[in-house]
């Protein structure tokens, strides 16, 4: 089962994921992530930093994604196993439509072509949703660096994007409020884990 966390920067995926890691221990999952679990990874984090053009930086995460499905999502799927993804496409469809608009035409269309046909489906996606300003004040006390993503304008539509892709899929997409207590939060998402892995 592919399992998959999104949500803005600073909305608590890595505390959440932090706690999966130890409260799903039993079941032995793969935890992964995009960008970072390929060398293409590695070339995506420093196109971030050097702010290349929008569309190779795009085409960047898409290579990261072929390449992360290769060699960690669809071997461990073939193995029956577990796999929990910190961001995969839906960060694409939220994100890249905005760094995308007015370089490409139908930035949400052409990321959907892209994926079309070769991509795999999260069975459940669980979106962390958080008021931006509070997600803005995460990042601050949290990094030293900030990632040109992570003002309040972008994160705003990134996030009203997210919300746009829950509503077109509420059967895979469980939205959580991640102003929520993080141990109540940890026991909800673990447990719909657990649930639908049986
Ligand atoms: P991270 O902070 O979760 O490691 O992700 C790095 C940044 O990359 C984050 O600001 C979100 C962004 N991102 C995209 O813009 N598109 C993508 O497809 C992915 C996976 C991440």
């Amino acid at each position: 089962m592919l399992v998959t966390i999104e949500g803005i920067d600073g909305s608590g995926k890595s505390t959440l994921l932090n706690g999966l890691l130890e409260e799903l221990k039993d079941l032995n999952p793969v935890f992964t992530r995009e960008p970072g679990a390929t060398w293409i990874g590695e070339q995506v984090r420093r196109g971030i930093k050097e702010r290349i053009n929008p569309v190779a930086e795009a085409l960047l995460f898409v290579a990261d994604h072929a390449a992360h499905l290769d060699t960690v999502v669809r071997p461990a799927l073939n193995a029956d196993k577990l796999v929990i993804s910190d961001r995969y496409t839906d960060s694409r469809y939220a994100y890249q439509s905005e760094t995308l608009k007015g370089h490409i035409q139908d930035p949400k269309k052409w990321l959907l072509d892209i994926h079309n046909g070769w991509t795999i489906v999260p069975d459940i996606t669980f979106l962390l949703v958080v008021p931006v300003e509070d997600s803005l004040g995460r990042i601050k006390r949290e990094r030293t660096e900030s990632e040109h993503f992570e003002c309040k304008n972008v994160l705003e539509n990134v996030q009203q994007n997210y919300l746009e892709l829950a509503e077109k899929d509420p059967r895979r997409f469980v939205i959580i409020d991640a102003k929520k207590d993080r141990d109540e939060i940890l026991h909800f998402v673990a447990g719909i884990i657990r649930k639908n892995n049986l």
